[in-house]
């Protein structure tokens, strides 16, 4: 148990239609209403605008789970910062393992829009985390350090003040198979420390850590207890109220 703020956040990825976006929201934003902790919601770019309506005002932040690398111009099927601010987005989530991973991004990818949603104002969560492959050869942290000092290259201390870092084993997410709350707190000491000597240790005890990977209201309780733990960026769980609302107001 740490003394940062915990931060719970909804990724819905590819999922829901405006109705359904809308009616998940509209009940977040009731049952979450007396919630302690920071929450957000990122719903797909085409329910932003209905979701950001409902959750206007309320103590549930609007996210968006990706943004174009480029301020505007021919991007055929990107959408830019400009937009995003435009629909009342506040955080932007980047460097997803689905990004990494399916849609092949890299981290000077990653690190262009990192910078680009910063400029603009932004609170971004950047994703990283290990494949099986790479845990298994015992890469885990040096893989989590390459992501951070790539994804955090040319970012000021004072930008870094609107970065939380999500540790998400990709071999976790979505498998219903979570690190323990033990090794998943060895990875989040290990980037505070990669944080520590890039920023200095003052800001490393002051940034959120989330972790992510099959969390559910059975198991959240028991990672959020763990020192370096300060949060959850929650994909299957967050789709329903009945397994979101839980986890959003463990303990
Ligand atoms: P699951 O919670 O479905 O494993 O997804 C985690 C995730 O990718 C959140 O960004």
């Amino acid at each position: 148990m740490s003394t940062r703020p915990y931060y719970i956040a909804g990724n819905w990825k590819m999922h829901k239609t405006r109705a359904e976006a809308a009616e998940l929201a509209k009940t977040l934003a009731v049952q979450l209403k007396d919630g302690k902790h920071k929450y957000l919601v990122a719903p797909s770019f085409s329910s932003l605008e209905t979701v950001g309506a409902i959750v206007k005002g309320t103590n549930i932040l609007l996210g968006a789970q990706d943004v174009a690398a480029e301020e505007q111009g021919p991007h055929t099927g990107e959408v830019s910062v400009l937009q995003l601010k435009d629909l009342g987005v506040h955080t932007v989530i980047l460097g997803h393992s689905e990004r990494r991973h399916v849609y092949k991004e890299d981290d000077a990818l990653i690190n262009k829009k990192v910078k680009l949603a910063l400029k603009h104002g932004f609170e971004v969560i950047l994703c990283v985390g290990e494949t099986i492959e790479e845990r298994e050869a015992g890469q885990a942290e040096v893989v989590c350090e390459s992501q951070i000092i790539w994804g955090l290259s040319g970012v000021s201390p004072g930008d870094l003040a609107k970065v939380t870092i999500a540790y998400e084993p990709v071999w976790a997410i979505g498998t219903g198979k979570t690190a323990t709350p033990e090794d998943a707190d060895a990875i989040h000491g290990y980037i505070r420390r990669v944080i520590g000597r890039l920023y200095g240790n003052d800001t490393a005890q002051k940034i959120i850590i989330q972790y992510g990977g099959s969390v559910k209201p059975e198991n959240a309780a028991q990672l959020m207890a763990k020192e370096n733990i300060d949060g959850a960026l929650v994909g299957g769980a967050a789709l329903k109220a009945d397994t979101f609302v839980p986890i959003a107001k463990f303990g």
